[in-house]
């Protein structure tokens, strides 16, 4: 019999990386100082934190994971001197431009060669069409864009995919418009941006696929715990369910119904997940969570269930490998647009280690249980979540796999192969 894994202990993870962003983009844009703990001091919110800069917001560190923020106000930013970079993160980027298309002046906003190859055209129309000007590659689509920002307009807007990124960036811009802005969303996404805006005084009405917010004069300064990151929590879930007798807890992880569609379905396929003490904290629920692991079984993820799973796909696929059946994923198609094309990555390096794969255009499916393949060379394609999967199934399955470039894992969560590797002995 080969080696198995034991998997135990309390395993806490850093801040939540989509409301650390929002929580700097906010806090820039209200009156007086915010009080911000539990941020996530990684690549990618700490490019946000340098686009706020640039725009001379003050941020004082009081420590890497505690921030106080002296906001401006909505309309008191600073024409920034140089380009901003924005890095790998998508975020600070579409979201930021929401804030940029309603200010009086120029911005340029790039990234890293990751982050110039992902669409824009999704932000540029929707803004465009409120009075921003926003020019970008290939048409208008793709980074570095140049926003030269302006008086904007309430539109009404259809989004044609569920992405908060988009929500987000629209309903910033619509804080600055001369009437509502409304959202359609055709699937409901992370709603992070709606509750905080709400709790800093903004008239935010959600009613079914729709959001509206109303022009606002000024924001009040937030004063939060941000809770754990799931996404991030996902990776030591995934792994616990997946190893027979593990005991794994996690707290303070934030449990949004909007982020837990990763846990539905490793309950679905077995898993004994528990949530213990839930609690709200800054306007998000929040749990300490609990995973006894035991066989997983196979499962159908649906296009509805997306959404709310959307960056967990990489770490369920490792879920799906180490269980015994097929399981299928569809109406994934955005997978192929995020940090790498997580669709063809996974699959490619999923068969590299000998798991039985296939992929379709907006999904894939993983035959477990799967026998990895020793001493194999695997890519990350410089993506974090596929980066910290294959680390997850090398841990779970006990099998050692080199992969190439993990210093990516840095842009959502620095220190995860030394969590990783107190958890699985
Ligand atoms: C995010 C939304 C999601 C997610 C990303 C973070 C956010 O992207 O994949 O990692 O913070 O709003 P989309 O909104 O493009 O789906």
């Amino acid at each position: 019999m080969g080696k198995t894994v034991k998997v135990s202990g309390t395993v806490t993870v850093p801040g939540d990386k989509s409301i650390s962003h929002r929580a700097v983009m906010l806090a820039s844009m209200a009156e007086g100082q915010s009080r911000i703990q539990g941020f996530l001091p990684a690549e990618d919110t700490l490019r946000t934190v340098g686009m706020m800069i640039a725009m001379g917001v003050g941020v004082q560190e009081v420590s890497p994971t505690e921030i106080r923020i002296r906001g401006r106000g909505m309309r008191a930013f600073e024409e920034p001197q140089d380009v901003i970079d924005a890095g790998n993160s998508g975020t600070t980027m579409r979201i930021g431009a929401g804030i940029l298309s309603a200010q009086p002046f120029v911005t340029i906003v790039s990234g890293d060669p990751y982050l110039r190859r992902r669409p824009m055209g999704r932000i540029v129309r929707p803004l465009t069409r409120m009075g921003a000007v926003i020019t970008g590659r290939k048409e208008n689509t793709l980074p570095p864009l140049c926003i030269r920002g302006g008086t904007l307009r309430g539109v009404r807007y259809e989004m044609p995919v569920a992405s908060a990124q988009v929500k987000s960036s629209i309903l910033l811009a619509g804080l600055y418009a001369d009437s509502p802005v409304t959202v359609v969303e055709p699937l409901p996404s992370r709603d992070h941006t709606e509750r905080m805006l709400l709790s800093m005084g903004a008239r935010v009405v959600q009613e079914g696929k729709e959001v509206t917010v109303y022009p606002a004069e000024r924001l009040h300064p937030l004063s939060m715990a941000i809770p754990a990151d799931i996404s991030s929590a996902s990776f030591f879930l995934v792994l616990a369910a997946s190893v027979p007798g593990a005991i794994l807890r996690v707290p303070g992880v934030g449990v949004n119904p909007r982020r837990t569609g990763l846990i539905s379905v490793l309950r679905r396929m077995g898993a004994d997940i528990q949530f213990e003490s839930p609690r709200e904290e800054g306007g998000e629920p929040v749990a300490d969570i609990v995973v006894h692991g035991r066989g997983l079984g196979p499962t159908q993820v649906a296009p509805e269930e997306v959404p709310a799973l959307i960056d967990e796909v990489p770490a369920l696929c490792v879920a799906a490998a180490m269980a015994e059946g097929r399981t299928e994923i569809r109406g994934a198609a955005e997978l192929r647009v995020k940090e790498s094309d997580r669709i063809g990555a996974m699959v490619k390096e999923l068969s590299t280690l000998g798991v039985s794969c296939g992929e379709y255009p907006d999904g894939l499916w993983v035959k477990g249980p799967a026998r990895i393949t020793r001493g194999q060379r695997v890519e990350s394609y410089g993506d974090h979540r596929i980066a910290m999967s294959l680390m997850v199934l090398s841990a779970a399955s006990c099998v050692p796999v080199k992969i190439s470039d993990t210093a990516c894992i840095a842009t959502s969560f620095p220190g995860f192969p030394e969590m990783l590797q107190e958890v699985a002995r």
